[in-house]
Formats: C-alpha cells, structure tokens, sequence
C-alpha cells in the first residue's frame, strides 16, 4: 500500500494493477479487453475496499470436526454506480461482494461547465444499514462523484466508500473537501486536467471507450 499525500486515499500498490492499467490507457487496447481490464481491475479494488468488513462467528460442521469460524455480517452491501462508465464495474465488484443490491445513479457532464447534470437515480432501501459503494473509473473534476455521495446521503447513507480505477488531484480534493469521511480507493493517481477537464495522461473517455460511441 502505498502512503499517498491525502489520508483517506487508498492506494494499493499491485503489479497486476498496474500492469491491467497500463493496457486499459493504451488507444490502441479493443473495446473487449478495455472491458475486461475495468472489471478484473474492480474486482482486485473491492477486495482492498472490504478488508475490514464487519464479521460473526458462527460454527460449521467440516468433514473433520466443528469450527467456530467468522462470516460476513449485517445487511447486504449496496454497490451504486455512476452511469454510464461505472457500470463497467460492477460485475467485478459483485465478484467479491456478490450478494450486493445494485442501485443507478445517472449522471452526465455539462460538456461545457463539467458540472454534474442528473437523469435517473434509483437506490436500494435502507442504505442508512448498509456499506456503500460508489463506482466511477474516472474521478476527474469530482463533481459527479460529489454529487453521487450527497444524493446518497440524501437517503441516509452513512458507510459510504468510493472506488476509481483513475483519480487525480483536483477531484480528490474536490470529493474529500465536500466529503472528508468517504475514503477513496484508486488504482492510479494522474498528473492533472487538461483545459477540458480530461484527466492526463489518464485514459481518454471512458464511457465513449467502454460502450464504443468514440
Ligand atoms: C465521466 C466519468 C465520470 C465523470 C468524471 O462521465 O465516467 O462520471 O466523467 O468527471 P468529473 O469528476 O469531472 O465529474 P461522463 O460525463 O463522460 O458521462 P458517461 O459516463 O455517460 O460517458
Ligand atoms: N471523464 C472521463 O471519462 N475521462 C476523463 O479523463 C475525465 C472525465
């Protein structure tokens, strides 16, 4: 793990990470395997983002004897991706977490503000009980990030944790500045935005990249 300048950025430091990354910023890696790397990349985030997942003991009856060993406990987790890019991730989320509720927060950005426009929200009930995860490649400006936590919020969510595949100064201090209590778990940290608010070197659009529509 690697100790970044902002507390609440978890950094795994995972040579497979970095080597998935590495392929998925290439402009010449197919839609197909930039597909697969989001979710093969998600899932080896998630499994960083639930580490200290609450847990029970319960016995078990093994071919051998009785174990006291520990589960998951509490309510189901709730996994909300921002649409559209988010949704490249959740399968590999669900790999780790399968018995998650999937909420939809849509959300686009003014191509000439960046600002958050929103256009479908849909969340799970009592997200006050459950551990939240909020789901976008790109944390870039962080304005739809931001916006995506206070709707949660909204409705009671407390446990809330975002997960980026790329994020960069400006949107970690924009989401931490609105949000000091959500932790960001990143595969990379780039430089800076560009004048349109690209993040580079980054990886260019990841929606338009995910579902062809360059
Ligand atoms: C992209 C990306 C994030 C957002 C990040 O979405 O998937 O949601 O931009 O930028 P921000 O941090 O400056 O808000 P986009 O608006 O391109 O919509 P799309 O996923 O539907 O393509
Ligand atoms: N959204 C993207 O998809 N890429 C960026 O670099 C910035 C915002």
């Amino acid at each position: 793990m690697e100790q970044v300048k902002w507390k609440n950025v978890i950094l795994p430091r995972h040579a497979y990470i970095e080597h998935k990354l590495t392929i998925m910023r290439d402009k010449n890696t197919t839609k197909k395997i930039f597909k697969e790397l989001l979710e093969e990349i998600s899932l080896l985030l998630t499994y960083e983002a639930t580490r200290d997942f609450p847990l029970a003991e319960k016995e078990v009856e093994t071919p051998m004897e009785i174990a006291t060993v520990r589960v998951i406990k509490g309510r189901k987790p709730a996994v909300v991706p921002i649409l559209r890019a988010g949704l490249g991730m959740v399968e590999g989320v669900l790999k780790v977490i399968p018995q998650a509720k999937v909420g939809h927060i849509g959300i686009f950005r003014d191509p000439h503000t960046h600002e958050p426009v929103e256009y479908y929200t849909k969340f799970p009930t009592c997200l006050d009980e459950r551990e939240i995860f909020v789901l976008d490649p790109m944390l870039a400006t962080g304005g739809s990030a931001s916006f995506a936590v206070q709707r949660i919020k909204e409705r009671k969510g407390v446990k809330i944790k975002f997960i980026s595949i790329i994020s960069c100064p400006e949107g970690i201090e924009r989401l931490s500045g609105d949000h000091p209590d959500i932790k960001i778990f990143t595969a990379a940290i780039d430089r800076q935005l560009n004048e349109n608010a690209y993040i580079l070197p980054g990886l260019g659009d990841a929606g338009d990249r995910l579902f062809g529509t360059l």
